[in-house]
């Protein structure tokens, strides 16, 4: 039996990306920051367990954290491996973290995370004089011996990535000199914003159509008291469920919408997704508005993959939203959604087609033929592979669908949205 409409307003938990450099660049600033709306989800702690392991205090205080850091430069050799779970973002950026310390640091993952490439953090931080012991293939687990004083480098990212970008950039604050990252396809900017809120000198230069983007080490970091806005890849999910369940007209407050991240909505609304923008504000230096979402007939589009960085994280509940859209869904381009924390070309079309959906996989996309609202036949078990990401879309697809969807485990979602399967029975109450 498809769902009940999703009425009544929603909140999100914080954004995942924000919550983790709130806590890095806390723990390098000198003095006391105060974060509030952190994302409580297991990468991000994960985040907080390591930098703890490297002599930051981390506490909750009250709804608040705080963090007390220990100066840029200041991270201390930890004493046992990094633990980062399922968080590729964890990983990347403490490697950047670490590579300018005289720090020796193991970081180890779970088996979704060991099958990840490294090779594209451990290259640049080689320039600047890193060492890397790494598994076969460039993967975790692996060993890393920092440099100090690290070798400032320019890099141009061969590949689209806010992971890579920010790896090198962190490097860059405890690096005498100016590190300049060149960006040929805009990714997330949350480094580039809250690390000039911290006070580091960072510019930012638009040349050719690239980004240049300059630190200047080593740089002096002063707290500050963050609020992390909610996490529109989490914003997703409800998003496309409020637009495919007949009679659906739900409020998701708090969204961040900056716009290296808000393609979601912009796509969605271009498939005939009716998403009103209500009460639009600043929250901790992010544009964020409340979304008001009604059920809507979508439709099938050709996706621009010139789009893809903005929604990155998006695509498989865009599949979803595809699955039950009139006509046909095209997207090419993302070759990087099969380095995710599965891939989730292949595991969006081996689980769509379970689920009765219409699906041709292709290198760089799927093709999607919907059934114009139509409930899907549903059916499973789906395989999630550890992806948070997968075993939310497939419940939002068992939504819409006749006998309902069987997920392997929901046991993922914890890693980002904690509170997803409470949230949902709470708009289809
Ligand atoms: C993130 C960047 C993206 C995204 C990830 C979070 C970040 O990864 O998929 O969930 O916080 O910088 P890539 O840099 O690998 O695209």
């Amino acid at each position: 039996m498809p769902a009940g409409p999703l009425t009544g307003r929603i909140r999100v938990p914080g954004d995942k990306s924000i919550s983790h450099r709130s806590l890095m660049f806390g723990a390098l600033a000198v003095g006391r920051s105060r974060i509030s709306g952190l994302l409580e989800g297991e990468d991000v702690l994960a985040t907080a367990a390591a930098l703890r392991t490297m002599g930051a205090r981390i506490e909750r205080d009250g709804d608040d954290w705080v963090v007390d850091g220990v100066g840029v430069g200041g991270l201390l050799q930890p004493d046992q491996a990094l633990d980062m779970g399922n968080s590729g973002t964890s990983t990347r950026l403490l490697m950047g973290l670490v590579a300018s310390h005289s720090i020796t640091a193991a970081f180890t993952g779970d088996a979704s995370l060991s099958k990840r490439p490294m090779g594209r953090v451990i290259d640049p931080l080689s320039t600047m004089g890193t060492s890397f012991t790494p598994s076969p293939g460039g993967t975790l687990p692996l060993m890393m011996e920092g440099m100090q004083p690290a070798v400032p480098i320019e890099y141009r990212l061969p590949v689209a990535s806010a992971q890579v970008k920010s790896a090198v950039l962190l490097a860059g604050l405890n690096t005498p000199g100016i590190t300049t990252v060149i960006e040929p396809v805009p990714t997330r900017d949350h480094t580039e914003r809250m690390l000039r809120g911290f006070g580091a000198e960072l510019t930012v230069e638009e040349n050719q159509g690239e980004r240049v983007i300059r630190i200047h080490g080593p740089a002096d970091l002063k707290p500050c008291d963050i609020t992390v806005p909610g996490d529109p890849s989490s914003a997703a999910f409800f998003a496309v469920a409020a637009s495919v369940v007949p009679g659906s007209d739900l409020v998701i407050e708090n969204v961040g919408l900056n716009p290296t991240r808000d393609g979601i909505f912009r796509v969605l609304e271009l498939m005939g997704a009716d998403i009103e923008d209500v009460d639009a504000r600043e929250v901790g230096g992010e544009p964020v508005a409340d979304l008001r979402v009604r059920h809507a007939a979508l439709k099938g589009i050709e996706v621009d993959p010139g789009i893809a960085p903005s929604m990155i994280d998006e695509f498989p509940v865009l599949f979803v939203a595809a699955a039950l859209a009139e006509g046909t869904t095209i997207t090419s381009g993302l070759e990087e959604l099969r380095v995710k924390e599965s891939d989730r070309l292949s595991a969006m079309a081996e689980a769509l087609s379970l689920a009765g959906a219409n699906v041709e996989e292709n290198d760089d996309g799927l093709v999607i033929e919907g059934t114009g609202g139509k409930p899907l036949a549903g059916g499973g078990p789906i395989a999630t592979h550890l992806d948070h990401r997968i075993a939310m879309s497939m419940a939002i697809a068992g939504l819409v669908s006749r006998d309902g969807v069987e997920i392997d485990s929901i046991e993922p979602i914890a890693t980002s949205f904690p509170n997803f399967t409470a949230l949902l029975d709470e708009a289809a109450e």
